[in-house]
């Protein structure tokens, strides 16, 4: 007969999707019932009543727990917690703080990058979410925010609509495709439109970086609205660390524009990371020759004007455009496409520029020693 050890054992590899911690660090796991014939019963306090992730941690406990020697059969009883549990995991998340104290809940070390263009329609959301799944694709955890409040795109490309669980006033990201997503997209019914004053509009996204659990993410993508205004002045305040990167078409119109969108980077103290040229070129399906439909130069002009580096230059893909409309990026479903390679090497290009973890630094030196 499996013992209780065995069983709980097996529930440490029952990791929950959005807070990335196995249910029993998490205090999830209630009785543990095993019969004589080997049937189990675990019954599990999820954090909200109608937790969207109900169905996955269910079948997660089923195969993890059916494969310990000697169980039959598993059923899964739930509950969930009551309000003192969930004010007490709220805190031990936030590393011991008090729900209450206010702040950004953004870890020290995750590089914040900006994504933005003075200009709408160049690929700004295309890129942030590629550029997402790239980055994590080379091992790192990854979060998005979507800080068009208007124009909110990154749910639909992403394929996740669900409501954020609540655990005490601490937002949970969903994860979409290994992302930690937030978008005030999940917080509107069906259709609804945001009609926001510029307040309104900083305290949404002051709620994004200090209430919601990012847990220690490497980067913090942020999908920035067309145009070069208030929402760039609020992410500079309450991150001031943020770095920009400009996104631009090849075309010289679009420059200028790029370039205002810089000029407010600098103005708020935002350091430019680099620029990324977007529909730079088109591959001819039927030759694989390269065809320059926007013309050439936009983004390397752009970035010699702005001496930083030109990260990329990312070819136009019908695959592309059809992804983000299907809520599958196209990241995912191909990542060997010339896109998919221009995006991977700019991955790779801010890995190389990523500031060494100071930690790693000291660990390597004594191992060293
Ligand atoms: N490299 C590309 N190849 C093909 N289509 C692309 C590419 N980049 C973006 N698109 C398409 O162009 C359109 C605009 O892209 P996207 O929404 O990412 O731009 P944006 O700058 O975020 O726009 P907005 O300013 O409205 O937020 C989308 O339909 C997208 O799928
Ligand atoms: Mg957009």
């Amino acid at each position: 007969m499996p013992t209780d050890d065995a069983i709980r054992e097996a529930l440490r590899r029952v990791i929950d999707p959005e807070l990335r911690r196995d249910v029993v660090e998490l205090r999830m796991v209630r009785e543990i019932d095993v019969s004589a014939d080997g049937d189990v019963t675990v019954g599990i306090a999820l954090t909200v009543a109608g937790c969207p992730l109900k169905a996955k941690i269910r079948d997660d406990v089923a195969t993890e727990v059916g494969r310990v020697p000697g169980v039959r059969d598993v059923a899964v009883a739930f509950t969930h917690m009551t309000p003192e549990e969930r004010a007490e995991l709220s805190t031990r998340l936030r590393g011991g703080q008090t729900p209450r104290s206010k702040g950004v809940s953004v870890d020290e070390r995750t590089r914040v990058l900006a994504i933005a263009s003075g200009k709408g329609g160049v690929g700004k959301s295309s890129v942030t979410v590629n550029l997402a799944l790239a980055l994590r694709a080379m091992g790192r955890e990854v979060g998005v925010i979507d800080a068009d409040i208007y124009g909110f795109s990154i749910p639909g490309m992403l394929g996740v609509h669900q409501r954020p669980v609540t655990v005490d006033r601490m937002i949970v990201p969903p994860v979409a495709h290994d992302l930690k997503v937030m978008s005030i997209g999940f917080f509107l019914d069906e259709g609804g439109a945001v009609m926001w004053r510029g307040p309104m509009l900083h305290k949404a996204l002051e709620q994004f970086m200090s209430d919601v659990h990012w847990g220690s993410l490497d980067y913090l993508l942020v999908d920035m609205p067309p145009g070069t205004g208030d929402v760039a002045i609020s992410l500079a305040q309450l991150l001031p660390r943020a770095e920009a990167l400009i996104v631009t078409t090849p075309q010289a119109a679009a420059q200028r524009v790029a370039e205002r969108a810089a000029a407010v980077a600098a103005h708020t103290k935002m350091t430019v990371a680099g620029v990324i040229e977007n529909m730079s070129y088109r591959v001819c399906p039927c030759c694989g020759e390269r065809d320059d439909v926007f013309g050439t130069g936009g983004g390397s002009d752009l970035a010699e004007r702005l001496g930083v580096p030109l990260l990329g230059e990312i070819p136009l893909e019908p695959a592309l455009r059809e992804g983000g409309d299907d809520g599958v990026p196209h990241f995912t479903v191909d990542h060997e496409s010339p896109a998919s390679y221009a995006i991977s090497e700019v991955a790779a290009r801010l890995e190389a520029m990523r500031p060494r973890d100071p930690v790693a630094r000291i660990s390597r030196r004594l191992t060293v020693l």
